[in-house]
Protein backbone atom coordinates (compact mmCIF):
# COMPACT_ATOMS: atom_id res chain seq x y z
CA UNK A 1 0.00 0.00 0.00
CA UNK A 2 1.39 3.28 -0.62
CA UNK A 3 1.71 5.84 1.89
CA UNK A 4 -1.01 8.78 1.58
CA UNK A 5 -1.21 11.60 4.14
CA UNK A 6 -4.20 12.08 6.53
CA UNK A 7 -3.30 14.10 9.23
CA UNK A 8 -6.57 13.78 11.36
CA UNK A 9 -6.01 9.56 11.20
CA UNK A 10 -2.68 10.16 12.17
CA UNK A 11 -4.05 11.62 15.26
CA UNK A 12 -6.38 9.01 16.25
CA UNK A 13 -3.50 5.99 15.54
CA UNK A 14 -1.22 8.31 18.09
CA UNK A 15 -3.95 8.61 20.59
CA UNK A 16 -4.79 4.58 20.70
CA UNK A 17 -1.20 3.84 20.52
CA UNK A 18 -1.08 5.95 23.97
CA UNK A 19 -3.82 4.40 25.51
CA UNK A 20 -2.97 0.75 24.67
CA UNK A 21 1.12 1.21 25.24
CA UNK A 22 0.41 1.45 29.35
CA UNK A 23 -1.00 -2.73 29.00
CA UNK A 24 2.38 -3.77 26.95
CA UNK A 25 5.02 -5.85 27.74
CA UNK A 26 6.86 -4.50 25.07
CA UNK A 27 7.20 -3.10 21.30
CA UNK A 28 7.90 -4.79 17.99
CA UNK A 29 9.01 -2.06 15.44
CA UNK A 30 9.36 -3.36 12.08
CA UNK A 31 11.64 -1.51 9.42
CA UNK A 32 12.70 -1.61 6.14
CA UNK A 33 16.53 -3.02 6.45
CA UNK A 34 17.36 -0.87 3.45
CA UNK A 35 16.22 2.39 5.05
CA UNK A 36 16.13 1.33 8.99
CA UNK A 37 15.71 5.22 9.32
CA UNK A 38 13.80 6.62 6.74
CA UNK A 39 11.16 3.95 7.94
CA UNK A 40 10.82 4.87 11.04
CA UNK A 41 8.17 6.52 12.19
CA UNK A 42 9.53 9.32 14.31
CA UNK A 43 7.37 9.67 17.34
CA UNK A 44 7.30 5.76 18.36
CA UNK A 45 10.42 6.78 20.71
CA UNK A 46 8.28 9.51 22.27
CA UNK A 47 4.79 7.22 22.17
CA UNK A 48 6.21 4.11 23.38
CA UNK A 49 9.04 5.77 25.95
CA UNK A 50 10.48 2.96 28.34
CA UNK A 51 9.27 -0.05 26.97
CA UNK A 52 11.54 -3.07 26.31
CA UNK A 53 11.62 -2.99 21.85
CA UNK A 54 12.31 -5.42 19.65
CA UNK A 55 13.40 -4.03 16.22
CA UNK A 56 12.76 -6.35 12.95
CA UNK A 57 14.66 -5.56 10.19
CA UNK A 58 12.84 -7.16 7.58
CA UNK A 59 13.20 -7.15 3.74
CA UNK A 60 16.93 -8.59 4.41
CA UNK A 61 16.52 -10.66 1.31
CA UNK A 62 16.33 -7.05 -0.20
CA UNK A 63 19.26 -5.57 1.87
CA UNK A 64 22.80 -5.79 1.31
CA UNK A 65 24.13 -8.25 3.89
CA UNK A 66 27.46 -5.89 5.35
CA UNK A 67 24.52 -3.28 6.06
CA UNK A 68 21.97 -5.40 7.70
CA UNK A 69 24.93 -6.61 10.18
CA UNK A 70 26.21 -3.12 10.27
CA UNK A 71 22.13 -1.75 11.33
CA UNK A 72 21.79 -4.77 13.58
CA UNK A 73 24.53 -4.01 16.11
CA UNK A 74 23.31 -0.43 16.26
CA UNK A 75 20.08 -1.38 17.40
CA UNK A 76 21.69 -3.53 19.85
CA UNK A 77 23.98 -0.86 20.90
CA UNK A 78 20.47 1.14 21.85
CA UNK A 79 19.48 -2.02 23.65
CA UNK A 80 17.02 -3.27 21.62
CA UNK A 81 16.70 -6.73 20.49
CA UNK A 82 16.96 -7.45 16.75
CA UNK A 83 15.45 -10.26 14.37
CA UNK A 84 16.62 -10.04 10.91
CA UNK A 85 13.64 -11.06 8.83
CA UNK A 86 12.27 -11.75 5.06
CA UNK A 87 8.74 -12.14 5.64
CA UNK A 88 8.25 -13.45 2.44
CA UNK A 89 9.70 -16.41 2.67
CA UNK A 90 9.45 -16.92 6.27
CA UNK A 91 13.28 -16.91 7.08
CA UNK A 92 14.04 -15.57 10.65
CA UNK A 93 10.32 -15.21 11.54
CA UNK A 94 10.55 -18.48 13.27
CA UNK A 95 12.72 -16.55 15.97
CA UNK A 96 10.22 -14.11 16.70
CA UNK A 97 8.84 -15.74 20.17
CA UNK A 98 12.02 -16.70 20.98
CA UNK A 99 13.46 -13.44 20.82
CA UNK A 100 10.52 -11.17 22.86
CA UNK A 101 11.30 -13.93 25.49
CA UNK A 102 14.60 -13.17 25.42
CA UNK A 103 13.95 -9.69 25.83
CA UNK A 104 11.84 -9.64 28.74
CA UNK A 105 13.72 -12.84 30.32
CA UNK A 106 13.64 -10.98 34.24
CA UNK A 107 10.23 -10.33 33.52
CA UNK A 108 9.15 -13.54 33.03
CA UNK A 109 11.40 -15.12 35.76
CA UNK A 110 9.91 -12.62 37.69
CA UNK A 111 6.41 -13.62 36.78
CA UNK A 112 7.51 -17.14 37.16
CA UNK A 113 8.84 -17.03 40.60
CA UNK A 114 5.72 -15.64 41.83
CA UNK A 115 3.64 -18.51 40.37
CA UNK A 116 2.22 -16.01 37.79
CA UNK A 117 1.22 -17.40 34.41
CA UNK A 118 0.37 -14.05 32.38
CA UNK A 119 0.44 -13.76 28.67
CA UNK A 120 3.03 -11.81 27.27
CA UNK A 121 1.86 -8.85 25.12
CA UNK A 122 3.52 -6.91 22.35
CA UNK A 123 2.53 -3.96 20.36
CA UNK A 124 4.04 -3.97 16.86
CA UNK A 125 4.28 -0.59 14.65
CA UNK A 126 5.14 -0.02 10.84
CA UNK A 127 4.71 2.68 8.61
CA UNK A 128 3.21 1.08 5.66
CA UNK A 129 5.36 -1.08 3.11
CA UNK A 130 7.58 -2.39 5.48
CA UNK A 131 6.02 -5.55 5.36
CA UNK A 132 3.98 -5.73 8.97
CA UNK A 133 1.44 -7.64 7.64
CA UNK A 134 3.19 -10.54 5.28
CA UNK A 135 5.49 -10.73 8.66
CA UNK A 136 2.29 -10.93 11.62
CA UNK A 137 0.84 -13.94 8.95
CA UNK A 138 4.07 -15.48 9.31
CA UNK A 139 4.54 -15.57 12.82
CA UNK A 140 0.71 -15.93 13.30
CA UNK A 141 0.67 -18.94 11.01
CA UNK A 142 -2.29 -17.57 9.45
CA UNK A 143 -3.30 -17.01 6.03
CA UNK A 144 -5.35 -14.14 6.05
CA UNK A 145 -5.87 -11.24 3.55
CA UNK A 146 -4.42 -8.09 4.63
CA UNK A 147 -7.20 -5.45 6.15
CA UNK A 148 -6.98 -2.47 4.47
CA UNK A 149 -6.12 0.36 6.57
CA UNK A 150 -8.74 3.36 5.94
CA UNK A 151 -8.99 6.60 7.11
CA UNK A 152 -12.54 6.19 7.78
CA UNK A 153 -12.98 3.33 8.32
CA UNK A 154 -12.47 1.77 11.52
CA UNK A 155 -11.12 -1.26 12.30
CA UNK A 156 -10.81 -2.69 15.82
CA UNK A 157 -7.58 -3.23 17.47
CA UNK A 158 -6.23 -6.84 16.69
CA UNK A 159 -5.03 -8.97 19.23
CA UNK A 160 -3.26 -11.88 17.64
CA UNK A 161 -2.48 -15.11 19.23
CA UNK A 162 0.90 -16.62 18.62
CA UNK A 163 1.20 -18.91 21.36
CA UNK A 164 -0.45 -19.37 24.56
CA UNK A 165 1.85 -17.02 26.38
CA UNK A 166 2.12 -14.60 23.76
CA UNK A 167 -0.41 -12.42 21.97
CA UNK A 168 0.49 -9.40 19.90
CA UNK A 169 -1.80 -6.06 19.45
CA UNK A 170 -1.63 -4.87 16.07
CA UNK A 171 -1.97 -1.79 15.86
CA UNK A 172 -5.12 -0.11 13.33
CA UNK A 173 -4.58 2.66 11.97
CA UNK A 174 -1.52 4.50 9.55
CA UNK A 175 1.67 5.36 11.00
CA UNK A 176 3.54 7.85 8.70
CA UNK A 177 7.26 8.12 8.09
CA UNK A 178 9.31 11.86 8.57
CA UNK A 179 8.39 13.37 5.19
CA UNK A 180 9.87 16.67 6.13
CA UNK A 181 12.99 15.42 5.22
CA UNK A 182 14.45 15.33 1.37
CA UNK A 183 16.33 12.18 1.74
CA UNK A 184 13.54 10.09 3.83
CA UNK A 185 10.91 10.92 0.88
CA UNK A 186 13.70 9.65 -1.82
CA UNK A 187 14.41 6.58 0.59
CA UNK A 188 10.48 5.87 0.11
CA UNK A 189 9.87 7.00 -3.32
CA UNK A 190 12.78 4.13 -4.31
CA UNK A 191 11.25 1.74 -2.04
CA UNK A 192 7.60 1.84 -3.65
CA UNK A 193 6.43 2.81 0.26
CA UNK A 194 4.96 6.05 -1.90
CA UNK A 195 3.76 7.07 -4.82
CA UNK A 196 5.65 7.48 -7.68
CA UNK A 197 3.56 10.81 -8.67
CA UNK A 198 5.55 12.34 -5.44
CA UNK A 199 8.48 12.98 -7.18
CA UNK A 200 8.85 12.36 -11.55
CA UNK A 201 10.21 9.10 -12.49
CA UNK A 202 13.12 11.07 -14.14
CA UNK A 203 14.34 12.56 -11.48
CA UNK A 204 13.86 9.77 -9.04
CA UNK A 205 15.74 7.75 -11.56
CA UNK A 206 19.29 10.21 -11.59
CA UNK A 207 19.20 10.35 -7.86
CA UNK A 208 18.83 6.25 -7.15
CA UNK A 209 21.67 6.25 -10.18
CA UNK A 210 24.03 8.85 -8.20
CA UNK A 211 23.30 6.74 -5.03
CA UNK A 212 23.94 3.14 -6.64
CA UNK A 213 26.98 4.92 -8.53
CA UNK A 214 28.62 5.95 -5.76
CA UNK A 215 28.26 3.58 -3.49
CA UNK A 216 27.55 0.64 -5.24
CA UNK A 217 29.40 0.96 -8.48
CA UNK A 218 30.34 -2.39 -9.64
CA UNK A 219 27.07 -3.78 -8.62
CA UNK A 220 26.21 -0.89 -11.53
CA UNK A 221 28.26 -1.91 -13.94
CA UNK A 222 27.59 -5.24 -13.98
CA UNK A 223 23.65 -4.76 -14.17
CA UNK A 224 24.18 -2.23 -17.11
CA UNK A 225 27.00 -3.69 -18.48
CA UNK A 226 28.83 -0.49 -18.20
CA UNK A 227 32.43 -1.02 -18.63
CA UNK A 228 33.30 2.44 -17.39
CA UNK A 229 31.25 4.37 -15.25
CA UNK A 230 31.61 8.17 -15.88
CA UNK A 231 33.69 9.74 -13.23
CA UNK A 232 31.64 12.19 -11.12
CA UNK A 233 33.01 15.51 -11.81
CA UNK A 234 33.93 17.85 -9.00
CA UNK A 235 31.31 20.41 -9.29
CA UNK A 236 28.52 17.84 -10.26
CA UNK A 237 25.35 17.40 -7.87
CA UNK A 238 23.56 14.54 -7.87
CA UNK A 239 21.32 14.81 -10.22
CA UNK A 240 23.37 15.95 -12.92
CA UNK A 241 25.91 13.05 -12.47
CA UNK A 242 22.50 10.67 -12.18
CA UNK A 243 21.72 11.82 -15.69
CA UNK A 244 24.79 11.19 -17.21
CA UNK A 245 24.50 7.84 -15.87
CA UNK A 246 21.24 7.07 -17.14
CA UNK A 247 21.99 8.47 -20.66
CA UNK A 248 25.08 6.22 -20.66
CA UNK A 249 22.65 2.83 -19.43
CA UNK A 250 20.04 4.12 -21.70
CA UNK A 251 22.62 4.19 -25.09
CA UNK A 252 23.71 0.72 -23.87
CA UNK A 253 20.25 -0.60 -23.75
CA UNK A 254 19.51 1.22 -27.11
CA UNK A 255 16.53 3.51 -25.80
CA UNK A 256 16.98 6.18 -28.14
CA UNK A 257 14.59 8.94 -30.02
CA UNK A 258 14.19 10.96 -32.17
CA UNK A 259 17.66 12.78 -32.88
CA UNK A 260 19.80 10.02 -31.23
CA UNK A 261 19.33 11.09 -27.87
CA UNK A 262 18.70 8.76 -24.60
CA UNK A 263 15.22 8.06 -23.78
CA UNK A 264 16.30 8.88 -19.90
CA UNK A 265 12.31 8.88 -18.96
CA UNK A 266 12.05 5.50 -19.55
CA UNK A 267 15.96 4.32 -18.09
CA UNK A 268 14.37 5.67 -14.81
CA UNK A 269 11.10 3.65 -15.50
CA UNK A 270 13.15 0.67 -15.66
CA UNK A 271 16.12 1.38 -13.03
CA UNK A 272 13.36 1.85 -10.43
CA UNK A 273 11.03 -1.30 -11.56
CA UNK A 274 14.70 -3.23 -11.42
CA UNK A 275 15.63 -2.20 -7.99
CA UNK A 276 12.06 -2.89 -6.45
CA UNK A 277 12.30 -6.21 -8.34
CA UNK A 278 15.54 -6.68 -6.48
CA UNK A 279 16.89 -7.38 -10.23
CA UNK A 280 19.17 -5.10 -9.71
CA UNK A 281 20.96 -6.59 -6.87
CA UNK A 282 20.56 -6.01 -3.09
CA UNK A 283 21.41 -2.75 -2.12
CA UNK A 284 20.83 -0.40 1.64
CA UNK A 285 20.36 2.83 1.02
CA UNK A 286 21.36 4.67 4.43
CA UNK A 287 23.43 3.23 7.18
CA UNK A 288 24.11 4.37 10.74
CA UNK A 289 26.05 7.84 11.50
CA UNK A 290 29.53 7.30 11.58
CA UNK A 291 29.72 4.05 9.79
P1 LIG B 1 2.59 -3.59 5.02
O1 LIG B 1 1.58 -4.40 5.78
O2 LIG B 1 3.74 -3.19 5.87
O3 LIG B 1 2.01 -2.41 4.29
O4 LIG B 1 3.25 -4.51 3.89
P2 LIG B 1 2.77 -5.92 3.31
O5 LIG B 1 2.92 -6.98 4.35
O6 LIG B 1 1.45 -5.76 2.66
O7 LIG B 1 3.90 -6.17 2.20
C1 LIG B 1 4.02 -5.37 1.06
C2 LIG B 1 4.72 -6.17 -0.05
O8 LIG B 1 6.05 -6.50 0.37
C3 LIG B 1 4.06 -7.51 -0.37
O9 LIG B 1 4.31 -7.73 -1.74
C4 LIG B 1 4.88 -8.51 0.43
O10 LIG B 1 4.86 -9.81 -0.12
C5 LIG B 1 6.26 -7.91 0.30
N1 LIG B 1 7.16 -8.25 1.41
C6 LIG B 1 6.88 -8.20 2.74
N2 LIG B 1 7.95 -8.59 3.46
C7 LIG B 1 8.93 -8.89 2.56
C8 LIG B 1 10.29 -9.35 2.69
O11 LIG B 1 10.83 -9.56 3.80
N3 LIG B 1 10.98 -9.53 1.52
C9 LIG B 1 10.44 -9.29 0.31
N4 LIG B 1 11.18 -9.50 -0.78
N5 LIG B 1 9.15 -8.87 0.15
C10 LIG B 1 8.43 -8.68 1.26
P3 LIG B 1 3.20 -7.57 -2.84
O12 LIG B 1 3.91 -7.60 -4.13
O13 LIG B 1 2.35 -6.38 -2.51
O14 LIG B 1 2.33 -8.80 -2.63
P4 LIG B 1 2.71 -10.35 -2.90
O15 LIG B 1 2.39 -10.55 -4.33
O16 LIG B 1 4.17 -10.57 -2.60
O17 LIG B 1 1.82 -11.08 -1.95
Amino acid sequence: MNIQWYPGHMTKTRRMIAEQIKHMDAVCEILDARIPISSRNPDVDELTAGKPRLVVLNRVDQADPDSTAKWASYFKGKGYAVLESDAKSGQGTARFAAAVRELLEDKIRAYEEKGQNRVIRVMILGIPNVGKSTFINKIAGRKTAKTEDRPGVTRAKQWVPIDKNLELLDTPGILWPKFEDQSVGLNLAYTGAVKDDILDTETLGCHLMAYLGQRYPQALSAAYKLPDIPEREEEENDIAWGYRLLETAGRKRGFLISGGDVDTERMAKILLDEFRSGKLGRFTLELPEGV
